[in-house]
């Protein structure tokens, strides 16, 4: 076969393995010397293990595993002595010293002999996957919570006026269809947010990216609230410096404009601010959504991005808790970020950045 060694291929440093770095889960590959020559950047997170000292030492070393019984998971598969016909490992739960659990598959390659040539381990973080486990089974007895009390309502008031529609005046018929119809809206918005959320989860928003009028974006925002009922004296928009040509996808940017602002208008207070400028590096743009109101406890900056996180004690403007998770979902298609703080006046101010982006060919 040629007399070729497999093995002699230098470790690489993770720098120098984006494809293995942009993976989720961690990856370790050891050579036919059990050395390891792969140790991503999801490894280096999930076990604290610095990439270098990881890189060229044996894998046993690197990452020593145990079961919940406290026996070493090496010595138990002996990946290099035992069973020849193996090829993998299914996923099982395993510990490292700190009792940190993890969920741990592995694969081997082997030669016309039967010998590992590259052994490969997948590690996953257990208390994220449960974590989402948990998220899914919230989801879902959430999502039904929301469904029912609007469709409870439209239900209510469609077998009252069926039963007793000659006993109400037409001032009142109205009242009721007004609430069958909004209820009815409740209903298609919050499917929306839920075909977004999971596409946003699968990683599966699609971008249509063209050259966007920021501004023009955020007026039409405004102007759409207020053409809804809203005060035009509670917003002002405001535009520094000049922007760059910017590829984004327009409907997208609406959504992540319109939830922003219909936030500070109704979780916040006062004027809604929203500015538009270019980013630090004068590469992409910046919008800022600032109100007047409470704010968001600093504690839970990270928190209000999360899936149904409505605000501490039972707020009663509270929607879904959807709308900031969808938001920086849409954000993060753009290849941008979003942050939260507290407004230089008090109250909460929404910051993203988006990159100029290029047309969809291009990229
Ligand atoms: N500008 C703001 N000021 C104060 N609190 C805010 C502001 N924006 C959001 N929040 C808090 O963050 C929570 C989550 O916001 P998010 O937009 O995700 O959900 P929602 O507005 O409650 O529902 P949805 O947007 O799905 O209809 C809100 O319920 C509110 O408690
Ligand atoms: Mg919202």
């Amino acid at each position: 076969m040629g007399g070729e060694n497999p093995s002699d291929v230098p470790p690489r440093p993770p720098g120098e393995t984006p494809e293995a770095d942009s993976l989720p889960d961690g990856l370790l590959v050891a050579d036919a010397d059990a050395r390891v020559i792969v140790f991503n950047a999801a490894a280096v997170r999930i076990t604290g293990v610095a990439a270098a000292t990881a890189l060229g030492g044996d894998f046993r070393d690197v990452l020593p595993l145990h079961d919940a019984q406290g026996r070493d998971w090496w010595t138990c598969v002996d990946p290099y002595a035992g069973l020849a016909t193996r090829t993998r490992h299914p996923e099982r739960s395993l510990f490292l010293p700190d009792g940190t659990e993890l969920l741990v598959t592995a694969a081997y390659r082997r030669d016309g002999e039967g010998r590992v040539e590259r052994f490969t381990v997948a590690l996953r973080d257990a208390a994220h996957r449960a974590r989402q486990e948990r998220d899914r089974a919230d989801l879902v007895s959430t999502v039904a919570h929301e469904l029912r009390s609007p469709l409870t309502s439209v239900k209510g008031f469609t077998a009252t006026l069926l039963a007793k529609w000659h006993r109400f005046n037409d001032d009142q018929k109205r009242v009721m269809l007004e609430t069958v119809n909004a209820d009815a809206d409740r209903v298609t918005r919050l499917i929306t947010e839920l075909l977004d959320v999971s596409r946003i989860e699968a990683g599966r928003l699609e971008m249509r990216r063209q050259v966007v009028d920021l501004p023009g974006a955020v007026r039409r925002v405004v102007a759409g609230r207020v053409a809804a009922g809203d005060a035009a004296e509670r917003f002002r928009v405001e535009e520094h410096g000049a922007l760059p040509e910017l590829w984004l996808d327009p409907d997208k940017i609406d959504q992540i404009l319109g939830n922003l602002v219909e936030n500070a208008v109704r979780h916040g207070a006062g004027t809604v601010t929203i500015m538009v400028e270019p980013d630090a590096h004068k590469e992409g743009a910046a919008v800022s959504v600032r109100d007047e109101g409470e704010g968001i406890p600093p504690d839970a900056a990270q928190r209000v991005f999360r899936q149904f996180w409505r605000g501490p004690g039972g707020n009663r403007r509270a929607g879904t808790g959807l709308g900031l998770f969808i938001v920086k979902g849409l954000v993060e298609a753009h290849g941008g970020r979003i942050v939260v703080r507290r407004a230089p006046g008090g109250g909460a101010e929404f910051r993203f950045t988006v990159p100029a982006g290029a047309p969809d060919h291009a990229v």
